[in-house]
Order: C-alpha cells, then structure tokens, then sequence
C-alpha cells in the first residue's frame, strides 16, 4: 500500500500542474435538477402501506418500464434498495410529479452528466467548458458554479457565450427526484446491502434528447472553439424515439472527428436493448468510453457474450479478469482506442498507447472521486488533496495480484498486445454522503487528466 500511497501523491501534484492548461471542453447533452431526498425508513414504510403494499412489492420485484402510478414509484426504490443498485426510470404521469414534489427534498443539486462535469471541470480544476443545458430556468442556472462555464446564446443573429446565470432564460425546471439510502437502510424486512439511490426523472427533454437549436444550427462553429468533448445522455433513449438524435448525434461526432478532437462517452446504464445496440455500432468514432461493470455486462449482452457478462456481475471486487476479457471484446469490436472500467474499488484502462500518465490520470480520478464520497460537492482542488487520507480499499490487494500474475503489472502498469494496461486501487469512503455523480467525477477527471498530462 505504501507504493500506492506514493504514486497517488504523485499523481495529484503532476495533475495540478497540469490541469490548467487543457483547452476548452464541449460537454453535452443532458443537464437537470437532482432533487436530492435521502428516505426515511418510517416515513417510507408509511407511504408504501397506504398506496398498497402488495402492488408496491410486485415493482420491487420488476421494475415498470416508466413511472405511472405511485405504486411504480414505491416499487422502484424498493427494488433499488434490496439490490443496492442504482435505477432510474421516466415520470409519465402529473400526479406521480405531483406527488414528489410534494414528498420534498432535502438538497437541490447540480444534475446530469454534463451539469455535474461543468461544475467539476469549469468550477473546480479552472478549465473552460461550453455546456448543453436543454432548460436554463433560473434555479438551473443558478445552480452553476462560478467559473469558466459557458453556454452559447444567439442574439439578433449572432453566436455569443455567457455563463448560464447571464443567459437570462425563462426556461422549464427540469427536475429528477434522486431517492438515497445508506448501505444497512432497512424497511419492511428489506435491507439495503449497499448504498446507492433511485431516481425518478420528471422531465420532458432529457429522456428524448432534446438538443437545442443554438447547438444544432452552430455546431460547426462551436466544434472549432474545443479541444475535448465529452457526450453523455443517451442512456434515457428508447427505440421508439433514438432515430431522430441518433442522426444529429452522428452528425457532431463527424464534424468533431473531422477536426480531430478526441471525444470520450459516458456511457451510463442504458436499458433499452436496441439503443444499447446502436451505441455499440457507433462507438467507433468516440476515442474514449468510460463504464462500470454493471453497463460492461449490458454490453457483454449485446455482443452476444452472455457468460461473460454474468461472471461480470458474479464477485464481489469483480473478477478483473473477466473484467479485462470483456474490455478486450469490446475494443477489437469497436476500434474504441480508450476503455476507461470502474467498480467500487479499482479502475481499469485499457488503451491503444502507452504512457505512466493514463494510470496517474485514474488515481487523479480516484481522489477526486473519494472527495465527492464525502462531501456530496467537490468545492476546490484542495478537497481533492484531502482525498490523500482516506485509505487505499484493500480488497484490491488480491485483484492486483492476479493482474500482476497474468499481465506482469508493475505499479498498476502492464503492456499488452494492443497497448497498455493501467489499474488503480481506489480510495473508499465508509459513510459516503451521497452517492449520485460519482461516476461522472471519475469519468471525466480521468479522461481530462490524461489529455493535460499527455503533454
Ligand atoms: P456509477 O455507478 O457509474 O455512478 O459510479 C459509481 C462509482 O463510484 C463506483 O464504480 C465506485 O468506483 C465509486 N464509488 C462508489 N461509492 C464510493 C465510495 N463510498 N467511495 C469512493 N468511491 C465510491
Ligand atoms: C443521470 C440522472 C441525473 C443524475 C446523473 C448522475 O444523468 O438523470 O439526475 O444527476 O445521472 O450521474
């Protein structure tokens, strides 16, 4: 542990270093507001009794496919909490809406992939970053940091960029219900093995992928001021509604590759197959894709590879070997140079090229990750430097060894045929505050980290 302890000081001060001078960032599509509750055994026990206990355990069993009545609700963060896995699905119907707005909230928070690595990368490390928000209502913008964030604004015909506070946009507040619970939470006999959150999204552009016509009408010239895009927000699409933003999507990745831009997607669990599928096909053209091992096995699904994606799901630390396996598929599959894995408790990289800077990338990852554990909001660069303290998970111990044994790792570095290895044990924090965002944190630390290390 003690290398590790090393390499993770390291790390943290080649990545200050570095952090500054990356370019600017394209981040897009889907912002919102999380509506933060963490449940309280009594009051949840109460409610699940009064909309009928019997229809709500038959959703914990099965999930609905959307929310349209409160038993769907109460089901669904049911199921969350046996499983101790994370949910979302869509709120179709106003009273459900209703319902948990009435229900409340104990903390209104940045949401989406692109609103919390706005905040992370434009509010924290200083970097300039152009963000897609479908609705800038005032809450949403006032739930930007201060900092380098923009948004483009077309005024009497010409493009401009003002941070979301200025946008000055009487926009739809669109806002997701996150329900969190502690690893132990306990409600009817039901305990929660891990903590995790549901969410119940209330929200009518996110899920369909509304991309704005400030985006769509000036991507060319919006493409031309970045250096790094990030895309995330397919995971809400179904097969009735992807063809549509599938085709704009294809179409920015184009002008992106045209101008060489690498561009990383967050995957995020994406439950409808055919949407799984098509992502699949196109992850060719993204330079850069980051997971965990949940949407690995769902991919692993699609690829036809069922075996693989239950020995995926079947340890606890995953199976690394299984895990490498799998990212191997996928990137002789797709051509896809970066495959960026986390779990709880290690990350693995395995990329085309080689270099000591993608495994200090993923520590970077892991602090900043360890410091959004334990304050819910990562507030400065100095909180992720207090990150140093909480210690190095020691399960993974055993999952270094066998990667040590099999690829002759040396301080979380091994080549391979077709580039490089790179692992990190991560940091845990025993009594995180919440849980929601993290991954978003590693994802896109890691994948920024790198390009500024790269030098
Ligand atoms: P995701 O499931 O994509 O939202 O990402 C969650 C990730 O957050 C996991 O893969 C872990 O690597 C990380 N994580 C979860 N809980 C903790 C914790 N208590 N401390 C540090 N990292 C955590
Ligand atoms: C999804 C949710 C959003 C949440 C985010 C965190 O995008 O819709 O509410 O903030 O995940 O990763």
């Amino acid at each position: 542990m003690l290398m590790w302890d090393g390499l993770y000081s390291r790390a943290l001060e080649r990545a200050k270093g570095a952090l500054p001078g990356t370019g600017r960032i394209l981040l897009a599509y889907n912002t919102n507001i999380d509506a933060v509750k963490y449940l309280d055994p009594h009051d949840l026990e109460g409610r699940i009794e009064r909309a009928g206990r019997d229809e709500v355990l038959r959703y914990s069993e099965e999930l609905p496919d959307r929310i349209r009545e409160i038993p769907h609700l109460l089901g669904g963060i049911l199921w969350s909490i046996k499983r101790g896995k994370a949910a979302e699905l869509f709120v179709e119907n106003m009273h459900v809406r209703q319902y948990m707005r009435e229900w409340g909230w104990n903390e209104l928070r940045m949401g989406g992939q692109v609103g919390i690595m706005a905040n992370l990368l434009g509010g924290v490390y200083g970097i300039p970053v152009i963000a897609h928000v479908p609705q800038i209502s005032e809450l949403q913008a006032n739930l930007f940091k201060d900092g380098p964030i923009y948004v483009p604004k077309v005024e009497k015909g010409i493009l401009k960029f003002v941070h979301p506070k200025e946008f000055s946009g009487d926009e739809e507040s669109l806002t997701h219900y996150i329900y969190e619970f502690p690893r132990g939470f306990e409600v009817l006999g039901i305990r929660a093995p891990r903590e995790n959150r549901f969410i119940g999204s209330a929200d009518d552009y996110n899920p369909n992928l509304y991309i704005r016509p400030e985006f769509r009408e000036n991507f060319e010239e919006i493409a031309e001021m970045v250096q790094l895009a990030i895309i995330s927000g397919l995971q809400a699409l179904t097969k009735e509604n992807y063809a549509g933003p599938f085709e704009e999507i294809e179409r920015h990745l184009e002008i992106l590759n045209e101008r060489g831009i690498p561009v990383h997607l967050e995957f995020a669990f994406t439950p409808d197959e055919t949407v799984r599928r098509k992502l699949v096909d196109i992850l060719g053209k993204f330079t850069s894709v980051g997971l965990n091992e949940v949407e690995l096995a769902s991919v692993m699904e699609v690829l036809g590879e069922k075996e693989l994606a239950e020995l995926l799901l079947a340890h606890d630390p995953v199976d690394p070997l299984a895990v490498v396996e799998a990212m191997r598929k996928l990137a002789e599959v797709t051509g896809v140079r970066r495959i960026h894995f986390h779990t709880y408790g290690y990350y693995i990289a395995l990329t085309s090229y080689t270099g000591e800077h993608i495994r200090d990338s993923l520590l970077f990852a892991a602090l900043a990750a360890a410091a959004k554990a334990k304050l819910g909001d990562v507030r400065n660069l100095e909180d992720v430097g207090r990150a140093l303290d909480v210690p190095v998970n020691e399960k993974a111990v055993d999952v270094e060894g066998r990667l040590k044994e099999e690829f002759g790792l040396k301080e979380g570095i091994a080549r391979v045929e077709e580039g490089q290895l790179s692992f990190v044990p991560t940091k845990i924090v025993a009594r995180p505050k919440s849980t929601v965002g993290i991954g978003d944190t590693i994802s896109s630390s890691a994948f920024v980290c790198e390009f500024a290390l790269r030098g």
